[in-house]
Formats: C-alpha cells, sequence, structure tokens
C-alpha cells in the first residue's frame, strides 16, 4: 500500500463528522475486486465477521481468525481508495484484555492498511475502546444483535422488544460512543430503539436491520446482491440477483463446452501470426 493510494480516503474523523448529516452509506467487502466495483458508492466497507458465514460457509462468526481478517482487509485496502475501510475484530481476539486488543488491533491496522477496526460489545467493551482511541486505533463499535455473542442472546432474534432489553442496548450504546468510538453499528433491533440511540449518542449509528432511524445504513453485499441465500433476513433489500445470473453463465458455458462451441475460433491461439492471441 503506498502513500497515494491513501490520500483521498475517507477517514474516520470524516466518518464522525456525519452525524446527522447525509446518511452514511456502507458495505461489507470481502474481495479487492468487489471493493473495486463498490467504491464509488460506498463511505464505509466493513470487512465484516460475516465472511466466516458468507464465504467460507460456516455456521457462525465464532471460527473466524484474525489472520483471515488480515488476508481479506488488506485485499479490501488494496482494491479500494475512497472508502474508510474498517476491519472486524474476531471472536477471541480482544476480549480477554485491553492489552490483547491493543496488540491484535495493532496487528490488524499494520497489515491490512486499514482506517479502523470494530469490534461487538457494550459497556463490558468501554475501557477497550477508550484504550484502543487513546493510543491511535479509530474502533467502531457494534451494538444490538451481536453475531459473536450468539450463545449467550440463544439465537439471531431482534432485539430491543423488552424494556429492560431496551434500556440495556442505550447504555451499551452510550458508553461505547463515550468511549471514544467513531460510529456505532446498530445491529437487528425495533426502530424505537436504534431512534433513542441515534438521538442519544453523538457518533453516528449505522443500522442494519436497525429502520431508516439511523445515520446511516450497511448492508451484507452478497445479501444486497442475491449471492447468499443460505439465509435472507428479512430486512435486507435485494438489488440484483446475481447468484441467478452466475448460474445462467455456468449453464450456458457448460452447455457450450459439452456442445463443443467453446473456445471458439476467439478464444484459440492460431499459428498464423496475425491471427495469434497476446497473452496479456
Ligand atoms: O460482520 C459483518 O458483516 C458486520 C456488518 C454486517 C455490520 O458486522
Amino acid at each position: 500500500m503506498s502513500i497515494s493510494s491513501q490520500k483521498n480516503r475517507i477517514t474516520a474523523p470524516k466518518i464522525k463528522a456525519r452525524k446527522g448529516g447525509e446518511p452514511i452509506v456502507s458495505l461489507t467487502a470481502y474481495s479487492a475486486p468487489m471493493a473495486g466495483f463498490l467504491d464509488p458508492y460506498t463511505d464505509v466497507f466493513i470487512v465484516g465477521d460475516s465472511l466466516g458465514m458468507v464465504l467460507y460457509g460456516l455456521d457462525s462468526t465464532l471460527n473466524v481468525s484474525l489472520e483471515m481478517m488480515i488476508a481479506h482487509g488488506a485485499a479490501v485496502v488494496r482494491g479500494s481508495e475512497i472508502a474508510c475501510v474498517t476491519v472486524d475484530m474476531p471472536f477471541g481476539s480482544y476480549q480477554e484484555s485491553r492489552e490483547q486488543a491493543f496488540r491484535n488491533a495493532a496487528r490488524l491496522m499494520q497489515e491490512t492498511g486499514c482506517g479502523a477496526v470494530k469490534l461487538e460489545g457494550g459497556v463490558e467493551m468501554a475501557e477497550t475502546v477508550s484504550f484502543l482511541t487513546d493510543r491511535g486505533i479509530p474502533v467502531m463499535g457494534h451494538v444490538g444483535l451481536m453475531p459473536q455473542s450468539v450463545n449467550r442472546l440463544g439465537g439471531y432474534q431482534v432485539r430491543g422488544r423488552k424494556r429492560e432489553e431496551a434500556s440495556a442496548i442505550l447504555a451499551d450504546a452510550r458508553a461505547i460512543t463515550e468511549a471514544g468510538a467513531f460510529s456505532l453499528v446498530i445491529e437487528g433491533v425495533v426502530a424505537s430503539v436504534a431512534s433513542d440511540v441515534t438521538n442519544a449518542v453523538a457518533a453516528p449509528t449505522i443500522g442494519i436491520g436497525a429502520s431508516a432511524e439511523c445515520d446511516g445504513q450497511v448492508l451484507v453485499t452478497e445479501d444486497m446482491t442475491g449471492m447468499f441465500n443460505d439465509f435472507t433476513p428479512a430486512f435486507v433489500k435485494r438489488y440484483a440477483e446475481l447468484g441467478v445470473e452466475i448460474q445462467k453463465a455456468a449453464a450456458a458455458y457448460s452447455a457450450d463446452v459439452k456442445a463443443r462451441r467453446f473456445p471458439g475460433p476467439e478464444q484459440v491461439f492460431g499459428d498464423n501470426n496475425n491471427r495469434k492471441k497476446k497473452l496479456s
């Protein structure tokens, strides 16, 4: 990563300054080519640990490693020039102590070139968030439905319907943003909680399954483009059916190979000089 490739990047402070302003557009990205396609339309790339389920076919995000996040985070930084790249800290890489969190967040920043890290948690993680931000690491928080806590929460259900749960989410959001988080993902909560949190905190909120009350929105790109069919949450809007298009392409390729229509003359290196294909 060269310094010049970083000069037009949207930074964490710029995202923070968008509180209450133009809505923040965020998408997940896990690879360089996808980051390249999305970059002109995206303020924040979240290299989410959802990649464990979406790309690797895992049952949850719990088995995602720091090495996986580093490899995908670096690819997204290489593939983009503008969006603020924020890489998820995977389960087990930050909960033990603030020192462990700093060590692993520093690796993510150094080895990927990303602009920020994201971690899940509320009141219990506030001290860690302040430790990281005081030491130069921009942190995005993540409250509400926290997939890394699926075993404690008992599933992926919407949060905040009960009064005590709603108050706990609000307290989590306050603690994390007061500790210095530059923005906050709110996942899978009822609209009233998203609205209360957004009104209560100074950092912009980025909702996923959290209504239009937030300062911005994020979707998993593979959900948004119809490339992940294992499970589509009710809050997802599909803007394309790329999975169907890929299947159509594969079916056409298969038919061509079987009928010996592919490769055709255009795809063949001939002996004759003027028909010779260049490799580049
Ligand atoms: O892991 C992920 O992709 C995320 C986003 C959906 C916010 O946390």
